[in-house]
C-alpha cells in the first residue's frame, strides 16, 4: 500500500506549571508537491481555546478534531516536511495514545488524500519505560476455574480427563444447558476439545444434573467421584454457572495438563458474592459491530458475569435504531469529512460510524439471556448529547449563544436543555422504545459530565432557574434527572445513571441504582446515601486506564494506573458503613472506546482485569489470591 502522507506527533513537556506543546510534522511521500491544502487530526489531547500555532494556522477545533493550514504561499514538497507546534493543551498528555490517532488534508481541489499517523513519541521528559506486567503466579490447587469458587475441595484427580457425557436420564432442559455450554466453550475455544457431550460412551464420566431447593438460585455445587459427577443447583442460572466451572476445569487439564487435572475425588460448592457482575461497554467513540457484542457476551457468561451495560449513545454517535426517530441514527450514527459529525478519535474522512437495528438488538438481547446476563440499556443524557442535538436542533434554545460552554471532552453545548419541553418528548419516545426493546429492569440514564457552566447562558433555562430556584447546573440537573426518572418509572423500570445523579439534590434512592466511577470513596458516599450502588472507580475498574506508567503502554491515564495487581486488590467494600441506608449490589469494569482502535489493543486492555473484576464480584473476599488469578488468567479467552 502507497503511503503519501504520513503525520508524526512528538509531546515536548513543559518544565513549568503548562501542559506543554506538541510538534506536528507531516511528510509528503507521493510524487507531487502540495499547496493550498488544509490538514485535519483528530487528537484527545486538545489544542485549548487560547492555543497557539507555531509555524501555521490553526483554523477549527470541535472537541478531538483539529483543522490546520500552513502559512500562505508554503509548498509541501516530495520528500519535505510541514512542521508546526501546538502549544497551549487541555491537559498533560502521557502515553502515546494520547496524540493524534487519525488525520486527512484536504487539497486545493477538494479532494481529501489520507494521512497515515504514527503514535505520539515523547521528546523530553522522563519515560518510565514501564510497561504491563502479570507474573506468571501459582497454582496450589490444580483446578483452572476464574472466578474462583467459594469453596474447594479436591481429594484426587483423573489422570488424564475423561470425556463428560450427560446422564441419559437428564431432562431435555438439563440435555439442553449442557449443549449450550458446550457450545459457548467452542465458539470461546475453537481449537480445543469439547467439554461435554451428550451422547454417552464407555470412557465418558457421566454427569448427572439436579435441582436442590436448599441453594441459591444462582448456586451450585458439582461432587466429583470416579464413576461420575453430580452436579446441583438452586435454579437455572446456578446449573450453567455449575456447567461452566466444568468446563472451565476441562479445558485446563487438557490444555496444560502438568498443571491441572479433573477431580475424581472432591467438592466445590458456589454461589456468587454480588448480584451484579457488569461490564459496561462504550459503542460510541469506536462502534463495536453486533458480531464483536456478541463474543463479548460469550466472554462475560464464561466469567459468570450477569450485566452488560450498554452505552448506546455519547457525543461521538447515537447508535440505537429509534423507530419514531430516524434522524438519530441517520445523522447522529455517523461521522465523517461529509457529514453534520466531524471525524473524531481514530476516524477521519471516509464515512464512520454505525448503529444497531432493533432486530439485532433484539437477537443480542435473546444471546445474552441464554447465557443469564441482563442488557442494561444506558441512554446517556443530559450531557454527552452532540450526536442529538445534531439530529434533532429543535431541542436547542434558539437564543442560547453558541459555544457558551464546553464539556470535559471539549464538545460545545452539549446537553439536552431542562428548560425545553420538547425535550422530555424526546425522553418519552426513546424510553418507550427503550423499553420495549430491552428487557431489563433497568433503564440508565448516564447522567455524568455535564459540565459546570451548562444552559447558564440560556435564557429559557435561566427563567426555569428563577422559577423553581435552581441555583446552579447541578440543581438544574437534578431538576432534569427527576423528570427523567419519573417517565422511567412510568414505563415500569427502574433508573439507573452515573453517580452525578446524586449532585445538586439528587434523586430518589427508591427503585434507583447508581454507578459510582468518580472516586474509590463514591461507593461509599452513595450507600450512606441509601442508593443501590455498583462500584466502578475508573481508578481500579476502567479497562482504558493504562496498566503501567510508561509513555508506550496504550491508552490513557486520567485516573491513574490501573496495574493488572491494582484492579485485582480493590476492595468494593473498603469504607462502607454497614449500617448505610443503600447497598453495594456489585462490581462493573467499565469499557471505554476512546483507544480502541484495534482488536489488539482491546485485548490488551481488557484482559486480564475483565477477570480480576469476575473475581471481585464473584469470590468471597477470604478466597481472593492474586498469584493464582494471574496463572489461571493465561487461560482465558480473548476477544
Ligand atoms: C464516565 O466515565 N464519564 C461515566
Amino acid at each position: 500500500m502507497t503511503v503519501e502522507f504520513r503525520l508524526e506527533a512528538s509531546y515536548l513537556p513543559d518544565d513549568g506549571d503548562d501542559h506543554g506543546s506538541i510538534e506536528l510534522r507531516l511528510f509528503n511521500l507521493s510524487a507531487a508537491p502540495v499547496s493550498g491544502f488544509v490538514l485535519a487530526w483528530a487528537a484527545l489531547t486538545r489544542a485549548a481555546r487560547d492555543a497557539e500555532i507555531a509555524g501555521g494556522t490553526l483554523l477549527r477545533r470541535v472537541a478531538n478534531f483539529h483543522e490546520a493550514a500552513p502559512p500562505d504561499g508554503f509548498e509541501l514538497a516530495p520528500g519535505a516536511a510541514w512542521t508546526f507546534t501546538v502549544s497551549g493543551l487541555t491537559h498533560t498528555p502521557r502515553h502515546r495514545l494520547d496524540g493524534p490517532k487519525s488525520a486527512y488534508l484536504t487539497l486545493a481541489d477538494g479532494t481529501r488524500p489520507k494521512v497515515a499517523v504514527g503514535d505520539m513519541l515523547l521528546a523530553g521528559g522522563n519515560d518510565t519505560g514501564e510497561t504491563k506486567t502479570v507474573p506468571e503466579g501459582r497454582i496450589e490447587v490444580p483446578l483452572s476455574v476464574i472466578p474462583w469458587p467459594a469453596e474447594v475441595r479436591v481429594e484426587a484427580t483423573h489422570e488424564t480427563a475423561p470425556p463428560i457425557a450427560a446422564a441419559p436420564s437428564s431432562s431435555t432442559d438439563d440435555l439442553g444447558a449442557v449443549a449450550c455450554i458446550a457450545g459457548l466453550a467452542q465458539r470461546l475455544h475453537p481449537a480445543a476439545e469439547p467439554p461435554f457431550v451428550l451422547a454417552t460412551s464407555a470412557t465418558a464420566v457421566p454427569l448427572s444434573i439436579a435441582t436442590d431447593g436448599t441453594l441459591a438460585a444462582d448456586g451450585y455445587r458439582l461432587d466429583f467421584a470416579p464413576d461420575g459427577i453430580a452436579l446441583r443447583a438452586g435454579g437455572a442460572a446456578g446449573r450453567d454457572y455449575g456447567l461452566i466451572t466444568l468446563a472451565q476445569i476441562r479445558h485446563g487439564a487438557l490444555t496444560d495438563p502438568a498443571r491441572f487435572a479433573l477431580p475424581s475425588r472432591g467438592t466445590i460448592t458456589d454461589a456468587p458474592r454480588y448480584a451484579w457482575r457488569g461490564c459496561h461497554l462504550d459503542v460510541s467513540r469506536h462502534f463495536h459491530s453486533a458480531a464483536t457484542v456478541t463474543r463479548l457476551l460469550d466472554i462475560l457468561a464464561w466469567n459468570k458475569m450477569n450485566a452488560f451495560q450498554w452505552h448506546l449513545t455519547d457525543d461521538e454517535g447515537w447508535r440505537l435504531e429509534i423507530a419514531a426517530l430516524p434522524e438519530l441514527t441517520e445523522i447522529g450514527a455517523w461521522r465523517g469529512a461529509d457529514h453534520t459529525q466531524v471525524p473524531q478519535l481514530g476516524s477521519g474522512a471516509a464515512t464512520y460510524g454505525g448503529f444497531y437495528a432493533r432486530d439485532e438488538v433484539r437477537a443480542i438481547v435473546a444471546h445474552a439471556a441464554g447465557l443469564h446476563i441482563d442488557v442494561v440499556p444506558e441512554i446517556d443524557i443530559p450531557g454527552h448529547c452532540t450526536a442529538v442535538l445534531h439530529a434533532l436542533p429543535h431541542l436547542r434554545d434558539p437564543n442560547e449563544p453558541a459555544d457558551s460552554y464546553r464539556s470535559i471532552q471539549g464538545y460545545p453545548n452539549n446537553a439536552l436543555n431542562p428548560a425545553i419541553p420538547e425535550t422530555y418528548t424526546f425522553l418519552e419516545t426513546v424510553f418507550a422504545e427503550v423499553a420495549e426493546l430491552f428487557p431489563s429492569p433497568y433503564i440508565h440514564i448516564g447522567g455524568d459530565e455535564v459540565d459546570a457552566s451548562s444552559w447558564l447562558a440560556s435564557p429559557l433555562a435561566r427563567d426555569l432557574m428563577a422559577r423553581e430556584n435552581l441555583k446552579d447546573a447541578p440543581e438544574l440537573q437534578a431538576y432534569f434527572s427527576r423528570k427523567a426518572q419519573a417517565i422511567v418509572l412510568g414505563l415500569g423500570k427502574k433508573f439507573a445513571g452515573w453517580d452525578e445523579v446524586a449532585d445538586g439534590g439528587g434523586v430518589s434512592p427508591d427503585d434507583t441504582l447508581l454507578v459510582a466511577w468518580r472516586q474509590r470513596e463514591k461507593v461509599a458516599e452513595l450507600v450512606a446515601g441509601g442508593y443501590d450502588v455498583v462500584a466502578s472507580p475508573g481508578q481500579a475498574y476502567y479497562l482504558d486506564m493504562v496498566q503501567a506508567s510508561g509513555w508506550y503502554e496504550p491508552a490513557t491515564s486520567w485516573a491513574g494506573v490501573s496495574t493488572p495487581e491494582g484492579c485485582y486488590a480493590y476492595d468494593p467494600e473498603a469504607g462502607l458503613d454497614p449500617n448505610a441506608a443503600g447497598r453495594l449490589v456489585g462490581v462493573q469494569a467499565g469499557i471505554w472506546s476512546e483507544h480502541l482502535i484495534s482488536r489488539q489493543l482491546m485485548n490488551h486492555m481488557m484482559f486480564p482485569r475483565l477477570g480480576a473484576i469476575a473475581e471481585a464480584g464473584w469470590t468471597p473476599a477470604t478466597g481472593r489470591d492474586w498469584l493464582r488469578f494471574a496463572a489461571l488468567s493465561r487461560l482465558m479467552p480473548e476477544l
